[in-house]
């Protein structure tokens, strides 16, 4: 028997979390669900954004499926109290360095896209985000300048074995798909860049059949929607990837379709897995939130954590047969609600 924190958290993290658990009952597999309180919905149960049993709960599980945190109530709240902390938390703690964010374009969700048909029809990728570096985790605060103005600080750094683990996964997964592997960096600038881009000089010697190509991150973002095509695995930092992994996620529809996993390198124990998008505080509660992120999330879980890869397909085939039928929530221009789309993915399956 195996166990899954349902870590919902805020705003439509409850939303989409719910249908996304109702599609892995669905399956009748040997696994029980837990719940835990997260983000602002954990300060407000128990006075921390990650309270120590869903602390507990989280180490304990097999995997973690995670909604979303972020209440515009926890902007006031000390930095250590904010929602954001509880995911931070989460992933620093389980060393969850390797973030995969598959971006594809579901057949008929064209239309959806920012860009062009044509364009879109391209996109095939995964975003492989650093985790638990780079400026999210260096020394941070606020100061006094000697002449008397506030000035705040995020100080960025990535030592040699963090960019090589990450870099590492890069190029094993290139090597699954289709040995194409394009490290975003800044390395014209930055410090931390210019490691970044030795060490995967240095890396790709072991991996002769992988064509690395490099890029600096201002084009990264343009070539994205000039010619997403290009790209197989992107492999790169931890602010950039959360950057370019909103953006791509326009490229294929709506920021509702793309989901991740929070691992440790290949391995699944503990992996953490959510939709990319946060708490949508402006349509939480109100039944428009599209699920399928956060059910294909739970189709990465399957896979990478319980080793279910016929179950994972089957997810992903039944989001693809709901979309091509038609299902729509307001972000991919229908009127389903979320509790709709569940039930067109659940009928797929
Ligand atoms: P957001 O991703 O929550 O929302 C951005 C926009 O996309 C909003 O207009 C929202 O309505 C829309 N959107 C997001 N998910 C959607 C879905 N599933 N279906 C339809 N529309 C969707 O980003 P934000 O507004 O910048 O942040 C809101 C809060 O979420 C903040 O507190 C932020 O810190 C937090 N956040 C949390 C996570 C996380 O928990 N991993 C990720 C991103 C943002
Ligand atoms: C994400 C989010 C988080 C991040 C925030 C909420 C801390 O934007 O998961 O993409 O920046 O990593
Ligand atoms: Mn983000």
């Amino acid at each position: 028997m195996k166990t899954i924190a349902i870590l919902a958290g805020d705003g439509i993290g409850p939303e989409v979390t719910a249908e996304a658990r109702r599609i892995l009952e669905a399956l009748n597999l040997d696994i029980t669900f837990e719940e835990g309180a997260i983000g602002y919905a954990g300060y407000v149960a128990a006075g921390h954004p990650l309270p120590p049993a869903t602390w507990e709960l989280a180490k304990r599980a097999d995997a973690i499926l995670f909604g979303a945190v972020g209440d515009p109530r926890g902007d006031a709240l000390d930095r250590a109290l904010r929602p954001e902390q509880a995911i931070l938390g989460l992933r620093k703690q389980l060393g969850l360095f390797a973030n995969l964010r598959p971006a594809t374009l579901f057949p008929g969700l064209e239309d959806a896209s920012a860009l062009r048909p044509e364009v879109a029809r391209e996109i095939d990728m995964v975003i492989l985000r650093e985790l638990t570096g780079d400026v999210y985790f260096g020394e941070k605060g606020l100061r006094t300048t000697a002449d008397g103005k506030r000035e705040g600080y995020d100080v960025m750094s990535y030592n040699e074995e963090e960019v090589r683990r990450i870099a590492v996964v890069g190029f094993e997964m290139a090597k699954r798909r289709k040995n194409k592997l394009c490290s975003v960096d800044k390395a014209n600038v930055l410090e931390t860049s210019q490691l970044w881009r030795d060490v995967v000089i240095e890396l790709s010697k072991d991996y002769p059949e992988v064509a690395l190509t490099h890029m600096y991150v201002d084009n990264a973002a343009m070539q994205l929607v000039r010619n997403p095509g290009q790209f197989d695995v992107i492999v790169t930092g931890n602010l950039f990837g959360d950057i370019l992994s909103d953006q791509a996620s326009m490229c294929a529809g709506s920021i509702g379709m793309l989901p991740s996993a929070s691992l440790r390198a290949w391995s699944g124990d503990n992996g953490l897995y959510e939709p990319i998008h946060g708490s949508a505080p402006d349509i939480a509660g109100q039944g428009k939130a599209n699920p399928c992120a956060t059910i294909l999330s739970a189709a990465m879980l399957l896979r990478h954590s319980l080793d279910l890869h016929d179950e994972a397909a089957r997810v992903e085939a039944a989001v693809s047969a709901a979309l091509k039928g038609g299902a729509r929530t307001a972000d991919l221009g229908g009127t389903m609600t979320t509790a709709a789309m569940g039930d067109a993915v659940l009928a797929a399956l």
